[in-house]
């Protein structure tokens, strides 16, 4: 059976779903099923009828992947049926059915990074996982945390917090813009460690600049020496492969509402099995399961979304999913490149690219812009502490949405 037939027969799709799957008709405008997906003949169709199965308005250019992705009518349409289910019989349902099919999401976000079921966590998101590790490291009073200048505060708030509870020092190493190599960043790391590096914490895909970081690289330095390798994977799952061995990282904290498309609040954390001793948090005292003593009551229904959007992930195969993303962020900063007041900050490099590109402007307002673009339905992402702006290029984007953003931006820069 195809991976895409698969997804049909297993996945939990909802009343949408449902209810245009047996209509005999479908009406033109109609958006498309999963049968439809499943069918299309070519990539090119496959995105655009997953553009459809989005709620975003059509006149809608949404280059803001990076914040939160647009869900699909299917996830929706999962989220809701599993709400109605729920509110039929509370206990009997949470503890029961819908229970047991959000368990098995751990099993579906171990399958999609290359884990074990027993090394995830369900978590609200990319923050909290992170948090989990700040509350409960044992540090002492010098012991040092690598990072970078260019982290997101989601993940810099657990450092933070070990530097204020255990006297732990945080430093950050200088990051280049736009970075070259990888060579270049694995170099910059070394020479931020020292005998009292204890973590090193850096973000997968950067939120600056899109940079996507050499972990395999860098793991190869700090596994001999026992230093915790964090990975703060808020931006990386659903654009780019995630195989949590081969980056050779210690924990992955990651959001199911980016590039997963996944329902909000939703994320995972991996720990690795052997360093499960040194992170006891209160949340998973008892259990790493999506329920348990110390976790409380979860949300089931949006835990099943995100297992809905995985379904999707493996459906269309994360490989061309990455392709795709790489094409327009190419796409778009070709077109960029050599434009004057603005320079490109995102690496250019094959290893170091992503779906991200970001621009640093010169003289113009990058509020300005975002708000000029706003008001034309294009959303982007103004960069904070930086007069700087970013696009993220998804799978349900196309050339024609690089294009009327930049014909926008040329129009505001003059
Ligand atoms: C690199 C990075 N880390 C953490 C976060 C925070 O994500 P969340 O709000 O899902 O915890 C973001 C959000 O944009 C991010 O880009």
């Amino acid at each position: 059976m195809s991976a895409r037939r698969k997804f049909i027969k297993n996945s939990t799709f909802g009343l949408w779903g449902l209810n245009t799957l047996f209509q005999k008709e479908k009406p033109m405008d109609a958006p498309p099923t999963p049968e439809d997906l499943a069918n299309a003949p070519n990539d090119e169709i496959l995105f655009q009828l997953i553009r459809k199965s989005l709620l975003l308005p059509e006149d809608l250019i949404y280059l803001n992947t990076g914040s939160l992705g647009p869900s699909t009518r299917q996830v929706v349409g999962t989220v809701s049926a599993a709400m109605h289910e729920l509110e039929a019989n509370p206990v009997g349902n949470n503890w029961g059915s819908l229970g047991t099919r959000m368990e098995a999401v751990r099993g579906k976000v171990a399958d999609f990074i290359g884990a074990s079921v027993e090394e995830i966590i369900l978590t609200r998101n990319t923050t909290e996982g992170i948090n989990l590790l700040g509350t409960c490291l044992d540090l002492q009073p010098g012991d040092e945390i690598l990072t970078t200048n260019h982290e997101h505060g989601g993940g810099e708030n657990g450092l933070f917090y070990l530097a204020e509870t255990k006297g732990a020092v945080v430093k950050q190493i200088e990051m280049p813009l736009a970075a070259e190599s990888a060579g270049q960043i694995v170099e910059l790391v070394q020479a931020g460690m020292t005998d009292r590096t204890r973590v090193v914490m850096l973000s997968h895909v950067s939120t600056i600049t899109g940079m996507r970081m050499p972990f395999e690289q860098i793991s190869a330095i700090t596994r001999p020496r026992n230093i915790l390798l964090v990975a703060d994977g808020a931006q990386a799952p659903g654009q780019i492969r995630v195989d949590v061995d081969r980056l050779g990282v210690d924990l992955y904290s990651s959001s199911g509402h980016k590039w997963l498309m996944g329902p909000k609040e939703t994320g995972f954390l991996y720990i690795r099995k052997a360093v499960q001793e040194r992170i006891q948090a209160v949340f998973t005292r008892n259990s790493n399961k999506a329920y348990s003593a110390a976790s409380g009551t979860r949300n089931v229904a949006t835990i099943i979304g995100l297992g809905e959007s995985l379904d999707l992930q493996q459906t269309i195969g994360i490989d061309k999913i990455e392709k795709r993303c790489r094409e327009l962020a190419d796409y778009c900063a070709d077109q960029l490149r050599g434009r004057p007041g603005l320079r490109i900050i995102s690496p250019a490099a094959p290893e170091l690219k992503s779906g991200i590109v970001s621009i640093l402007l010169d003289e113009a307002s990058n509020r300005a812009i975002f708000e000029k673009m706003r008001e034309d339905n294009i959303i982007i992402k103004l960069l904070p502490g930086y007069n700087a702006l970013r696009f993220s290029l998804h799978i349900f984007n196309t050339r024609a949405d690089v294009d009327r953003m930049l014909g926008k931006l040329a129009e505001v820069m003059g």
